[in-house]
Parts: structure tokens; sequence; C-alpha cells
């Protein structure tokens, strides 16, 4: 029986490190990706892949697509073809390092190593802009039925797709908005965590609210804080059963829905999106059979 990548369902680790990879040469692609199938175990790196390597391959995975363009007044975010995303998860930096170096040497020379980001917890599990993520996330059976796709298409059970954006914030103006104000963009205080009832409709929480949707939009977020010099944001990564959700809830971000724009851009703006099918696992081992892979 196929059952989901552990690391999706967990909580999110204290360290992380993550890798996307381009194509390279696609002579050997597939003996690249049978040795990693050998080395992965889902839980300490979980695996995803792009649209561009599954069209190379000639494979066809229902529901995987290229990430949107989406633009919004002042705003385009880059989709970003990447053909593997590996989300290394740990809790000792050089051990994160090690990993991988050995990841990228089984991915080399059918892939190439594009971006590698380091990530971790910011205090017991918050955006860098001090309020805590991840409050109204599924739990148990819930996020199961979220963010993995089930019996309704059986070609896809256990698989799970991901949406990833990096997104970098600008501290000075968040830092010059009053509480109150960085309160209000939320939709929650930062002191308490309580969610606020007279933020305006701009606010985040108000915008995303997964019961709000027709169908309910529910989303397993395991995003974490990056920083690297004297900058940072937050790695957003959203597991879902399809893109469906997170589409539905960028484009009323974006204010494409009711002209109301997101309050959190205010603050911060996404600087990447990538889309990538994580295929479930099979006897321990990613299944690639989709991929044509057997
Ligand atoms: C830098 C970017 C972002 C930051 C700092 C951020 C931060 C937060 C915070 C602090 C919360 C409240 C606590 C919680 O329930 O987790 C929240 C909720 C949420 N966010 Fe974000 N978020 C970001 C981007 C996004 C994006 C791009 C999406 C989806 C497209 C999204 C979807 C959600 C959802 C679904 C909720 C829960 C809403 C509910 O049902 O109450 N967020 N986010």
């Amino acid at each position: 029986m196929n059952t989901p990548q552990p690391g999706i369902l967990l909580p999110p680790p204290n360290l992380a490190r993550y890798l996307s990879f381009s194509l390279n040469e696609k002579a050997c692609t597939v003996e690249c990706l049978a040795a990693l199938r050998e080395q992965l175990d889902g839980e300490m790196t979980v695996a995803g892949f792009g649209a561009s390597l599954v069209q190379t391959l000639g494979a066809r995975i229902p529901g995987l697509k290229p990430f949107p363009t989406i633009t919004a007044p002042g705003l385009t975010i880059e989709n970003a073809p990447d053909a593997v995303w590996l989300w290394l998860r740990g809790d000792d930096r050089g051990e994160l390092l090690h990993r991988s170096r050995r990841l990228t040497q089984l991915l080399s020379p059918a892939f190439l190593l594009k971006e590698t980001w380091d990530a971790f917890k910011y205090r017991e599990g918050r955006d860098l802009s001090g309020y805590e993520d991840g409050t109204e996330n599924p739990t148990d059976d819930d996020a199961i039925a979220a963010a993995i796709a089930s019996a309704e298409n059986p070609v896809l059970a256990g698989s799970s797709f991901v949406a990833t954006q990096r997104w970098i914030h600008d501290f000075r103006r968040f830092e010059a908005m009053p509480s109150e104000t960085q309160d209000h963009a939320i939709g929650r205080r930062q002191s308490d965590n309580e969610e606020l009832d007279d933020a305006p409709p701009s606010a985040h929480v108000k915008r995303t609210a997964q019961e709000s949707f027709s169908p309910e939009a529910f989303l397993l977020r395991r995003s974490m804080p990056w920083a690297e010099r004297m900058d940072g944001g937050l790695m957003f990564v959203a597991f879902g059963k399809s893109f469906d959700a997170f589409e539905a809830q960028l484009k009323r971000m974006t204010g494409a829905e009711d002209g109301i724009v997101d309050a959190i851009f205010d603050f911060t703006q996404p600087v990447s999106g990538a889309y990538f099918w994580c295929p479930p696992l099979r006897d321990g081992k990613l299944d690639l059979t989709l991929l044509g892979i057997k």
C-alpha cells in the first residue's frame, strides 16, 4: 500500500535546508532518480518533482502544473520551473550540509543544484515578524484529508502537492508600523496569539480563513523562517491534496477576488513560487511508477 512521505505530516523540525535543482543532462535522468530513490526515506528528506521534469520523462501526473504567473498591483511572482525540490529536515547544520552534498552528488549530472536555503525554527514556531505561524493548521485525520490525495483518484493515492514561495520581509517597514497596525495586518494579537474580531477585511487571517471558501480551502502549512546576512523572511511551504486550496487563497490575498489586498504585502513580498508533486512511499521507498521508473 502507498503511504505519504512521513515528513509532510510531522511538525516542522528545528533546522532545515531546501534544495532546488534544474534539469541538466537529460540522458541520465532516470538513472539519477533511481539512485535518489534508494537513499530517501521521505521522513528526514521530503522530495517533490516539478512539471518540467515530468514532461521531460514523457509522464503525466494529474493535477501537476507549472506555478501560475501571478500579478497584482505592484507585484509579480516569478515562477521557478524547478525539476526537483528537496526539503532536508534535521537539527544539526553539519549533518544537513553533508546530506545536501550527498544528495546533490546522487542527482548529478542529470540535475544541477540551483538554490540552497537554510531555514530554522524561530522561538516556539513563529514567523520572523514575531507572530505564531501554524495555529490553524489541520491536525491528525484532518491534516491527512487536507494534504494527501486519497481514494478519489487511486492513481495518486498517498501523493501530495506542495506549493513553495520564498517571501522576503522588509523589517524596517514592519518595525515602523505601530503594534496595533501590525496586529491588524495579521488579524491576531502578537502578545497572546488571540484572533481579533475587529481586524479589517485586509487582515491576513481574514483573507485566508479556510472555512470561508467554497469549497473549504484547507492546507497543511509547514513554512519555516529563512535568513541570510541581514535579510530574512518566510519559506512558505503548503501541502495539499491538489493546488486548488492554495490557489483560492492566493487569489484572495492578491485582491483578484474583491480588490482587497492582504495587508501582509505591506511588509513582505514573495520573490519566487514553485509547484511540485510529492510521490508516496511503497515499501519504505519513493514510488516513482508514475514517472515511468519501476
Ligand atoms: C510571509 C508570508 C506569510 C506569513 C508571514 C504568514 C503568517 C501567518 C500567520 C501569522 C498566521 C496566523 C496563525 C496561523 O493560523 O498559522 C497565518 C495563517 C494562515 N495563513 Fe499565512 N502567512 C504567509 C503567507 C501565506 C500564504 C502565501 C498563504 C496561502 C496562499 C497563507 C495561508 C494561511 C492560512 C490558510 C492561514 C490560516 C487561516 C485560518 O484558517 O485561520 N499564508 N499566516
